[in-house]
């Protein structure tokens, strides 16, 4: 869960380094570092802290190297220290390395390694790895312009977990080797320089075109020229990716956090998440995914499994499938779904949702169910990440880089999508009402407008936040739709301000919440649908009798209830609610967390994408 940069050319590569570990903060932020080959020797500065802490190391000015690798952390391994921290070094400091991800036989490594002598500085897992590539380099008589490679790729083969590393050496100053399993990485090409890193947007002020790396590659990244090679070191080819991401649009854009310029983005990022499906606006297209009427006749369970927002995501649309598509739907937290022995056949379809594409319980749960022979769909932000590689489909939200911890637009594009792929399956199996799918189409095309209608009617909640950001405790409460969103309110409070919270089915209320109902306890209701509003609204008349202040986010006409706030959305089709629902809630979480002067975008113990377990 750690950001890593890498560059050679004809540039100084540290203030490219920091630069790019700057944009990584996300995947991790507690500690950093960077080495350089400098004049026969290779430099290695490093600190506990954030990024910026860098700039202030004695000496890291004086670094005139044109190659090195760099690596913000989120500690797994050993507690946040400077020991800690990476690039580390074998003893010898002839080669320096950053890592991404668990070395899950390090302590088997570590003894090997220390019976021959080897010492360790750090409690990481990573250190295993420089030293254990030492100990190949020098096992090898062979002193041709390969040996180097060869030692990294025999590390490779005693590694179990998984692995993002980038490698200098001393003796080999012209190349930066780097190799992956189960935790990303690409190399971006430029002219006579070429880059690496973990994610696309640390390096895509430079360069748009990127090879991606699959498990098991280890590459010779020269200034002028790259070799690819497989786990047996035989060569193989890559073809050359273009990213048509703006570099600007992972910038803030005049916002004062990402958070914020994420949340703001959503009429944009739904409308191109609609546009990549939704033909001349009345054609729901996933000619890509091929799956026959006969295929999903045959399908007698849905699994929609993920983490996080994105399960929530799962949560809210899992109605819409059901009625739509006449099939069960099981929502799955991925790290239950791998380790419960969910019943799969091939008569299943596992959907996986995603963000990042790269957390690790999502792709290990995914590649469970496909060795038991379901059919697999990987819903991702990220193009050519890790899960994109392992399913059968992959369609993308298209959403464009979220860099808040706390996602936001992601899950509006997430929930679209799969608003879109239920619509395609129930017109593919042609057991819905064509009337009920034409109306939800129709809805749907009007979403980015209505999104730029709530954002546009902020000051209310702005409000209601300052009034009650010294909260300990704020509960959410919602039926149907409204539940998924409820929960997804809850996790975005609790996720950036610290403020406990919990989300209830309304109706669950009197079976035990309600006894943590007292005089002053703030309670936000969401009541959208029309069948169901009756019963949301008495559930909260039943906490104001109680002392409870209350916001209310809806859609529909309610009668003078005594409410201390109530932000009004533009309506929409019943079964989308939720993705205008959510926005105001969003922000709501924001302005609580400004109010406390926290930091949004790098909410404390969280990482923006979870690779390991
Ligand atoms: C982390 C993030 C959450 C995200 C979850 C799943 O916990 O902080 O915001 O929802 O991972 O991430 P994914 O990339 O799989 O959607």
């Amino acid at each position: 869960m750690c950001g890593i940069v890498g560059y050679i050319g004809t540039k100084k590569a540290c203030p490219i380094l920091i630069n790019g570990l700057l944009k990584l903060e996300y995947r991790g932020y507690d500690s950093s570092g960077i080495s350089t080959m400098e004049n026969g020797y290779i430099s290695n500065m490093k600190d506990k802290g954030r990024v910026k802490n860098l700039y202030a190391l004695d000496g890291i000015n004086d670094l005139i190297g044109t190659s090195g690798i760099a690596h913000t952390r989120w500690a797994t391994h050993g507690k946040p220290s400077k020991e800690n921290s990476h690039p580390h070094m074998d003893n010898s400091n002839t080669f320096s390395v950053v890592h991404n991800g668990i070395i899950e036989n390090y302590q088997e490594l570590r003894n090997v390694l220390e019976e021959k002598g080897y010492t360790f500085k750090s409690s990481t897992d990573t250190e295993t790895i420089p030293n254990l590539i030492h100990m190949y380099y020098s096992k090898d008589k062979n002193y041709d312009e390969k040996r180097f490679l060869r030692a990294v790729a025999s590390t490779c083969k005693d590694l179990k977990g998984s692995y993002a590393i980038e490698v200098l050496c001393k003796e080999y100053p012209d190349v930066v080797i780097v190799a992956r399993k189960d935790s990303p990485l690409v190399i971006g090409t430029g002219d006579n320089e070429n880059y690496i890193a973990s994610d696309i947007p640390a390096i895509l002020e430079y360069t748009k075109d990127f090879y991606l790396l699959n498990d098991g590659e280890v590459v010779e990244v020269y200034k002028d020229k790259i070799n690819f090679y497989n786990c047996n070191l035989e060569k193989i080819e890559k073809d050359v990716k273009k990213i048509e991401w703006d570099a600007t649009s992972s910038e803030k854009d005049g916002y004062p956090d990402y958070m914020l310029k994420e949340i703001y983005e959503q009429p944009r990022s739904v409308r191109e998440t609609i546009g990549a499906r939704l033909k001349n606006n009345e054609v729901v297209d996933f000619e890509d995914i091929h799956l026959t009427k006969e295929y999903l006749e045959s399908v007698n369970k849905i699994y929609l499994v993920a983490c996080g927002t994105a399960m929530h995501a799962g949560l809210a649309i899992k109605p819409m499938f059901e009625r739509l598509c006449k099939i069960p739907v099981t929502v799955d937290i991925a790290s239950e779904f791998r380790y419960r022995e969910p019943l799969i056949d091939n008569k299943t379809l596992c959907i996986y949702i995603s963000q990042s594409g790269e957390t690790a319980d999502t792709i290990a749960a995914l590649k469970l169910s496909k060795m038991q022979g379901a059919k697999t769909i990987a819903i991702s932000n990220v193009i050519g990440s890790s899960i994109s590689r392992e399913a059968d489909y992959t369609i993308y939200t298209h959403a464009g880089p979220e860099i808040a911890v706390a996602s936001t637009k992601a899950y509006t594009s997430q929930v679209t999508l799969l608003a879109l792929l239920a619509l395609h399956f129930a017109e593919i199996l042609e057991c819905s009402d064509k009337a009920l799918i034409e109306a939800i189409k129709n809805e749907l095309l009007l979403l980015p407008e209505k999104l730029q209608q709530v954002l546009e009617n902020v000051t209310e909640i702005e409000e209601f936040a300052k009034k009650v950001y010294t909260e300990h405790d704020i509960f959410f409460l919602g039926r149907g739709n409204d539940y998924a969103v409820a929960l997804e309110a809850s996790l975005k409070l609790k996720e950036i301000s610290y403020i406990h919270s919990d989300a209830y089915a309304a109706g669950e209320l009197k079976h035990g919440p309600i006894a943590l109902i007292e005089n002053g306890i703030t309670v936000v209701g969401i009541i959208t649908d029309p069948v169901l509003s009756p019963k949301t609204v008495s559930n909260i008349q039943e906490v104001i009798t109680r002392g409870a202040k209350t916001l209310i986010v809806t859609d529909q006409a309610l009668e003078n209830g005594n409410y201390d706030k109530v932000i009004k959305i533009p309506k929409t089709h019943p079964m989308i609610s939720e993705i205008l629902t959510v926005v105001p809630l969003q922000l709501f979480a924001y302005y609580i967390t400004k109010e406390k002067g926290l930091d949004v975008d790098k909410p404390r113990n969280l990482a923006k994408s979870v690779t390991v377990e």
